[in-house]
């Protein structure tokens, strides 16, 4: 929604928002995940830092068995969640994809890994053969995308029969109803649905990463402002929207049959 406001939704935006944020090597753009209990997933220490936008990743990831799998990630941002899945769940490889070039430039340097590679490209129209994976995920990336039924027409095309579909994205009070009618209509069987708002919200309440933007924000003061309004935490929008139900994060597995 920060970036909906900011008017970042797009290519350039996203561009614009890389450029100040590998400055300080943030590799992820999520709000981040905790359950409770707390999932207490074991981590490297260079991964702690980032263990609550990990455990969105990993929860995504994990509803299938990705072990030597031919994986595409759709919108991998700065390639965070590609590189942890890539050394945890040890898919045969992996393939980070998105639309902005200067995020993708940093993952290719970033994240150096056998079997993993990204490439630029638009999760409307992707550059691949029909059934070239055996999963397809997205995590917290699809509310940008201008088409979202051709993204998932997309996704069904990409993926071989008996591949799967690992998708966590958020919607707001006045886009849940298109939301749903577009999530009826995926060419895909629906394996199952969650709705992770309190989730989220924890990871709202312990992640890093509205800190990491607001650092680095033009000190504009309109630019300010929306910042510190979603600025995690109890207090911010976002985190009151998702409480009070004005925003809705889901968690969803489809599978090709
Ligand atoms: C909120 S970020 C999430 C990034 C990453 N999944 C993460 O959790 O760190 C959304 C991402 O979607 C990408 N994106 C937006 N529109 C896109 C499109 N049409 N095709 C591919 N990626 C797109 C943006 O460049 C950005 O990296």
């Amino acid at each position: 929604m920060l970036l909906k406001l900011l008017n970042l939704r797009f290519k350039y935006g996203y561009r614009f928002l890389s450029r100040l944020l590998i400055r300080d090597d943030v590799l992820f753009l999520n709000y981040g995940y905790e359950e409770s209990p707390p999932m207490a997933l074991p981590l490297a220490a260079s991964d702690e830092p980032d263990r609550f936008p990990i455990q969105l990743y990993h929860r995504t990831a994990t509803q299938v068995d990705l072990a030597g799998k031919k994986v595409l990630e759709v919108s991998c941002g700065h390639g965070g969640g590609a590189s942890y899945l890539m050394r945890t769940l040890r898919p045969a490889c992996y393939t980070g994809l998105d639309l902005n070039t200067v995020g993708i430039e940093f993952c290719q340097q970033r994240h150096k890994l056998p079997g993993l590679n990204f490439v630029a490209g638009n999760a409307e129209s992707l550059p691949f053969p029909d059934r070239s994976f055996d999963a397809v995920i997205n995590v917290e990336a699809a509310i940008n995308y201008q088409n979202v039924p051709k993204f998932f027409a997309e996704v069904e095309r990409v993926l071989r029969t008996g591949g799967h579909f690992l998708y966590a994205d958020i919607r707001y009070a006045d886009e849940i109803a298109a939301w749903e009618t577009d999530l009826a209509n995926v060419p895909m069987r629906r394996v199952s649905e969650q709705t992770i708002n309190a989730e989220v919200m924890r990871g709202l309440e312990k992640n890093r990463f509205f800190d990491q933007i607001t650092r680095r924000l033009p000190n504009i003061a309109l630019l300010r402002g929306i910042a510190d309004d979603y600025a995690g935490g109890r207090g911010s929008l976002i985190y009151r929207r998702l409480e009070n139900g004005e925003a809705s994060y889901r968690l969803f597995c489809f599978a090709k049959d």
